[in-house]
């Protein structure tokens, strides 16, 4: 595994130690760079398969998820060129790709390995996939994705665990209105519609800026799609794709993580390429709460305001709603707030199992069906604890860097999957954070 990983990734250095020891109560002052959108990198790594040219990417983040994306492209036969120069950059060139190539072991690790089907459809005619893995928070179907490509013609059957995807006759256009707003297949049929005949439109569409982000470098390559940012998306398919160079929107999440850390901690953190409006309601949902963001020069300064924190009521939505990936992460600051918080899941139906965790540490949340009612403590104490998925990683690490004592994460490839050097950064900004093991 990690020889495939090493081999396409060579940045890749898979972490020693499998506990990462956090001592509280340290303010976290200083810069903190935020890097490109994990939910960015990954559909437009996957985009360069519906060209021969090469395709270009700068501020790439330096995550698990990238890496095993990465392997899976190596294994379709595209080559890879990394730089860290600047920033970690890719070029990849899909020159020849071999759709029958996939390695169940890395599909199985993420849920984003999906895209290739819509891709390799619009590509070669044909895909054969593992059903894909990700986090366990939820059903997470992929029927909206596969109605959606049978739509546009192509023959799906899932059996034994793989999903068979056809199309020797290429794709056509087709109007399709997604059942909910779904990131994932919004992404999926917008690359699957490129190389289809005639114009596709996606109703329902899901509006988040990553999929603003792929849709421009799409364009930038030739791509003929129009309603960026809107519920409806139209795309010509059909034009022949050129190459790009493209820089990776700054990710929201980690943005929107770190200003939580940097409020749970009373420091003050100078979140490098951070933005404000791409948190969308959660911007007004941290003010609320005590998460003072002050929009600065190539940033944004994050600190506790100065009336402290305070209880809030979230409801996760689509964007720009409440980004459910802040849902865990904000949990870990509201369980100090003063006074009682209502968090209410509405995108995924298993995604409170950071609740026991949290609660290990001395949190004060109930569970009452899609809500986890919450009722502030003063102070959270250090814990050995395991880290659930992706976000629930974060959201612990923010628990740890706020409470008494000393905190122990395992399972911390959920973190690695999703955040670029974090243990490194948080160190440099004053945490007393150590990767042991
Ligand atoms: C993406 C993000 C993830 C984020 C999520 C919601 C990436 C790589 N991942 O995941 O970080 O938490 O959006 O913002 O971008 N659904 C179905 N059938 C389908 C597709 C989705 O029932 O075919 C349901 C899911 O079970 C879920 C909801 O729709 O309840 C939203 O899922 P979706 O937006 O597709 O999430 P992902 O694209 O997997």
């Amino acid at each position: 595994m990690n020889s495939s990983l090493l081999a396409a990734a060579p940045w890749w250095r898979p972490d020693t130690g499998d506990t990462l020891v956090i001592q509280g109560g340290r303010p976290l002052v200083g810069t903190y760079p935020i890097s490109g959108a994990k939910n960015a990198v990954l559909p437009l790594m996957v985009s360069a398969l519906l060209t021969p040219h090469l395709v270009t990417l700068h501020n790439v983040p330096a995550n698990l998820d990238v890496a095993v994306l990465a392997a899976l492209l190596q294994r379709l036969g595209c080559e890879m060129h990394w730089s860290t120069k600047a920033d970690l950059s890719v070029t990849i060139s899909a020159d020849r790709v071999q759709p029958g190539r996939i390695d169940p072991d890395l599909v199985s690790r993420m849920r984003a390995s999906v895209l290739l089907l819509g891709a390799l459809l619009a590509r070669c005619g044909e895909a054969l996939l593992p059903m894909p893995g990700g986090d366990a928070i939820g059903l997470r179907g992929i029927d909206f994705h596969i109605d959606g490509l049978r739509a546009m013609g192509a023959a799906v059957e899932l059996e034994g665990g793989m999903i068979r995807a056809r199309a020797p006759r290429g794709l056509r256009g087709a109007d399709i209105l997604l059942p909910l707003p779904s990131v994932g297949a919004t992404e999926n049929l917008l690359l699957a519609a490129l190389h289809a005949q005639g114009t596709t439109t996606i109703r329902n569409a899901a509006r988040e800026p990553e999929i603003a982000d792929l849709a421009a470098c799409l364009i930038a390559m030739g791509a003929r799609i129009s309603g960026l940012g809107s519920h409806v998306l139209t795309v010509e398919g059909g034009a022949p794709l050129a190459g790009a160079i493209h820089t990776v929107l700054p990710d929201r999440i980690e943005f929107g993580t770190l200003a939580l850390a940097a409020a749970v901690t009373g420091g003050a953190l100078s979140l490098r390429h951070g933005r404000i409006d791409l948190l969308g309601v959660a911007a007004s949902s941290f003010a609320a709460a005590g998460v003072d963001l002050q929009q600065a020069d190539g940033g944004v300064v994050a600190r506790r305001a100065r009336n402290g924190l305070a209880g809030v009521d979230v409801t996760t939505g689509p964007y720009p709603g409440f980004a459910t990936d802040l849902q865990a992460p904000v949990m870990a600051l509201l369980a100090t707030a003063a006074g009682a918080s209502a968090v209410t899941e509405t995108i995924f139906e298993q995604r409170f199992r950071h609740v026991d965790e949290l609660a290990k540490m001395g949190a004060a949340i109930a569970v009452r069906g899609r809500t986890a009612l919450i009722r502030g403590v003063d102070r959270l104490q250090g814990a050995t604890v395991t880290c659930t998925d992706v976000r629930a990683a974060a959201a612990l690490v923010i628990a740890g860097l706020g409470a008494d004592g000393e905190t122990r994460l395992g399972g911390l490839d959920h973190l690695d999957r999703g955040y670029d050097r974090m243990t490194q950064k948080l160190a440099f900004c004053g945490a007393d954070i150590a990767r042991l093991g």
